[in-house]
């Protein structure tokens, strides 16, 4: 088969940018490109203080957004600026100061001649020596600083792969005579303040008054239901551990560990949003339908001398997930 000459397809007159044949324009565009790699370097520092120097629960507050966690707004808006700003770095450099030649390509035969490949690697070479990496030290130290910097912010993640949990996932801040709290108004209650059908969302005093971490709302959480003791379906040790037809589940699902979030009145059934685990309260949480495995955890309660709702004793198994080592049946 025979190769047709190319025919001229009238492209317009080439114009060359300012940077090729303006010297001081050239080292202004370099100097753009350096400082658009300087503030990626930046946004990654901002990424490493944010990751270690600002508490994981910090709120802060800004006029659009309202209160918001500190930790997450400034870990994503570093990351974001330190690649945004490598992109950019990157284009400027090769819109104003990478070569600029019109190149014409032949069609080739499948598999190159030898000495085409061997002109090709040359022409790699040579490319990438007129490039001007070599020349631009300026351009290469910044690229270098932040590429190097970017590259290492996975290396900080590393971090939340440890420390191993320990007996973490089997521990709450419920012991022996913890006060319930509502949520969020950290409120002591007592029996009166819940009606017959109502269900309140609570959380452990904690000692001296301690803030809730995120990590212990994420195991502590806790369900209030009443209904009229004579409902309860339970054996004599369970229906000891209700108070006045009250009676507290851990609030995370055990099948995945999403928040049991919705009450059904009429029936008695708390319904978890994820995959429509169903858990009878009468019957202590028993699972009636969807993939949980084990009932929700039940904390046993009472009143103390003053009247308030406290816990009798931890949950009676470790809330959230079953997993491996904890029993899925
Ligand atoms: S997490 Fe609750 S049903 Fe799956």
């Amino acid at each position: 088969m025979s190769i047709q000459p190319i025919q001229d397809p009238g492209l317009p007159t080439h114009v060359h940018r300012k940077a090729d044949t303006d010297p001081v324009a050239a080292k202004r565009a370099e100097r753009q490109v350096a400082i658009l790699f300087l503030i990626s370097a930046l946004g990654t520092l901002l990424f490493i203080f944010s990751y270690l120097a600002i508490p994981q629960d910090e709120l802060i507050f800004l006029p659009i957004m309202g209160t918001t966690n500190a930790h997450q707004l400034f870990l994503g808006l570093g990351l974001a600026v330190a690649l945004f700003f490598i992109g950019m770095g990157a284009v400027h450099w090769a819109k104003t100061l990478m070569p600029d030649h019109e190149v014409v390509d032949h069609r080739k035969e499948q598999r190159s001649k030898d000495e085409d490949r061997d002109a090709f690697v040359a022409t790699i070479r040579e490319q990438g020596a007129t490039a001007g990496l070599g020349r631009r030290t300026l351009i290469k130290r910044t690229l270098g600083l932040s590429l190097g910097l970017v590259g290492l912010s996975p290396l900080l993640l590393l971090g939340d792969l440890g420390p191993l949990p320990g007996n973490d996932l089997n521990e709450t801040n419920w012991k022996r005579g913890t006060r319930l709290l509502t949520d969020p108004a950290l409120r002591p209650i007592r029996p009166a303040d819940l009606e017959v059908g109502a269900v309140a969302q609570i959380l452990p005093e904690l000692p001296g008054g301690k803030k809730h971490s995120l990590a212990d709302i994420a195991k502590d959480a806790v369900l209030l239901v009443r209904i009229r003791p004579e409902e309860f379906n339970l054996d004599a040790e369970r229906l000891s551990w209700t108070y006045q037809g009250i009676i507290a589940f851990s609030k995370i699902c055990s099948h995945m560990g999403c928040a049991v979030a919705l009450y059904e009145q009429n029936t008695k059934h708390l319904l978890c949003p994820c995959h429509q685990s169903t858990f009878d309260v009468t019957r202590a949480a028993e699972v009636i339908f969807g993939p949980a495995a084990r009932p929700l955890p039940q904390l046993a309660i009472t009143v103390d001398a003053d009247g308030y709702l406290i816990a009798k004793d931890p949950f009676n198994e470790a809330v959230g997930p079953s997993f491996w080592g904890r029993d899925s049946a």
